[in-house]
């Protein structure tokens, strides 16, 4: 029978005795070339889920996979597809005890490992409004996946500070983050990986150990800034580990104990994904000295002072020695661009500075959550890249509620920090370039020099990266906005063609 016969008859059928019995998902991910991963859930008692799936091509016969949900994860299921075929377009529906939903969909396949052509993919973080009009744009990019870096929802807000302290609490975050309007629908033909940031791990800029937080206020016309670090039980990030373990369709992940970094890979690409929470040893005040004689703040890291830690940082070094990908791409959830020293910097020269609400501090301790803020660590990972002729390394990142770019003469490695995708604003290099300007600090363009939200343009708008590889030509990176328009794109030429 011919193809599109039988899909249609699919259709039809579905449509005439189906009824919606998965109440979240799907939600794809964990795809390779030949495998992925799907997060269902149904309220339907004793159910059995079964996914029919079926290639895109003329010959290819719909094959089933099943599974039951797990009463103790929210009644969700997270099922395992193997042995498909590379680059390849699979239409999948869903029985539940049986009976179709109205649900169906369609997912592509990695190219093959090595592979080389032209492959898109999009980047984002950072959703808390109702805009999301991102999710109607990505998929006219016909991207393989979207790579989240965190911030899908604010569970430490939306829900409670302490979400993270049972796990009927964990399981509404989840259910929370595949509720999202739009989203859930693109997620059912876009496969999705991610990496928590702060607000959707235990919350509050958390490390392992505590919550970071900073507060400023005037006394006696001097501007008091302090830091605080509220500690929170250890069962609250176990939680919140093992949630990501259970309730989302992840790639295998290298240490549990140690967070959920992990790597995957994409063709001739190779992505190797850090957690920049769970192994966070040390407070973020630790990074600041306090003056009691001029009274005020040093910015001075002490010896060891790590945002990542030694096992992840050994496992990132070892895994891209052995990386024959012609691109390698770092994903974190906070930037990794060393110039962001300049703004820690500033916020220490202007920390008495306060304006409408606005205290030059403030700088300093935001940026002092990036990997700038980490100087030791950061650098001895510079040098290991040089000392091991290591290249074609790009950088995605999220957490800044803007989205800017640099082709890596400021920021060491070229990166695509692509963080608006649903924000209450995204002024953030708008307002530093002005500060810049009349405090004579530093330069934007000399901290993100390839563009972005306020940045050679007056577009605030919401918006995500796009990645597109191409071959081992280039990569070019772009940030575009709700309205499907580009607000800022430019190459990275590969080693090799340079
Ligand atoms: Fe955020």
């Amino acid at each position: 029978m011919h193809r599109v016969g039988l899909v249609l008859i699919l259709v039809v059928i579905s449509f005439t005795s189906t009824a919606q019995f998965i109440t979240h998902g799907p939600v794809i991910g964990a795809v390779t070339d030949s495998s992925a991963r799907m997060y269902l859930r149904t309220t339907i008692p004793n159910a059995q889920l079964t996914l029919e799936l079926v290639a895109d091509d003329p010959f290819s016969i719909p094959f089933k996979v099943s599974a039951s949900p797990v009463p103790r994860n929210d009644s969700s299921v997270v099922l395992g597809i193997e042995q498909l075929s590379s680059n390849t377009e699979y239409h999948y529906r869903i029985f539940v005890n049986q009976k179709p939903d109205t649900i169906a969909g369609s997912f592509r396949t990695f190219p093959a490992v090595g592979e080389k052509g032209e492959f898109t993919f999009v980047t984002g973080s950072c959703q808390e409004t109702e805009n999301m009009k991102v999710f109607d744009v990505m998929p006219l990019h016909n991207p393989y996946f979207l790579m989240h870096t965190g911030d899908y929802t604010y569970p430490d807000y939306q829900i409670a500070p302490d979400y993270s302290s049972t796990w009927d609490g964990m399981a509404l975050s989840y259910r929370k983050r595949y509720d999202e309007k739009e989203m859930k629908y693109m997620l059912r033909s876009v496969p999705i990986d991610y990496v928590y940031d702060d607000n959707d791990y235990v919350g509050g800029s958390g490390g392992r150990f505590c919550k970071n937080d900073w507060k400023a206020h005037k006394e006696n016309g001097r501007v008091v800034n302090e830091m605080f670090a509220p500690e929170f039980p250890p069962f609250w990030r176990r939680n919140t580990i093992k949630g990501y373990d259970e309730f989302f369709p992840h790639y295998p992940l290298v240490d549990t104990s140690e967070g959920i970094y992990h790597s995957f890979k994409f063709g001739n690409a190779e992505f190797f994904v850090i957690d920049r929470n769970s192994a966070k040893d040390r407070p973020n005040k630790d990074g600041f000295v306090y003056d009691e004689k001029k009274k005020k703040w040093r910015w001075d890291p002490p010896e060891g002072y790590a945002l990542f830690g030694k096992k992840q940082m050994d496992w990132l070094k070892k895994s891209l020695k052995e990386s024959d990908a012609d691109w390698k791409f770092i994903v974190s959830g906070v930037p990794l661009n060393g110039a962001c020293e300049k703004l820690i910097h500033a916020g220490v020269k202007i920390q008495n500075m306060s304006m409408k609400g606005f205290y030059g501090f403030h700088m300093a301790w935001g940026f002092s959550q990036y990997w700038a803020g980490f100087p030791e660590e950061r650098n001895d990972f510079m040098q290991f890249l040089e000392d091991n002729d290591i290249n074609d390394v790009i950088v995605i990142s999220g957490d800044t509620h803007h989205n800017v770019m640099d082709d890596g003469s400021n920021a060491g490695l070229p990166e695509l920090n692509a963080s608006g995708l649903s924000v209450t604003g995204t002024e953030l290099a708008y307002y530093l370039k002005l500060i810049g300007t009349f405090t004579f600090q530093y330069r934007m363009k000399k901290i993100w020099n390839q563009g972005g939200n306020g940045l050679g343009t007056k577009n605030l708008k919401n918006a995500f990266g796009k990645v597109s590889i191409v071959n081992d030509d280039y990569v070019e990176l772009s940030i575009i906005d709700e309205d499907n328009a580009v607000i800022s794109s430019f190459q990275v030429p590969h080693s090799s063609k340079k």
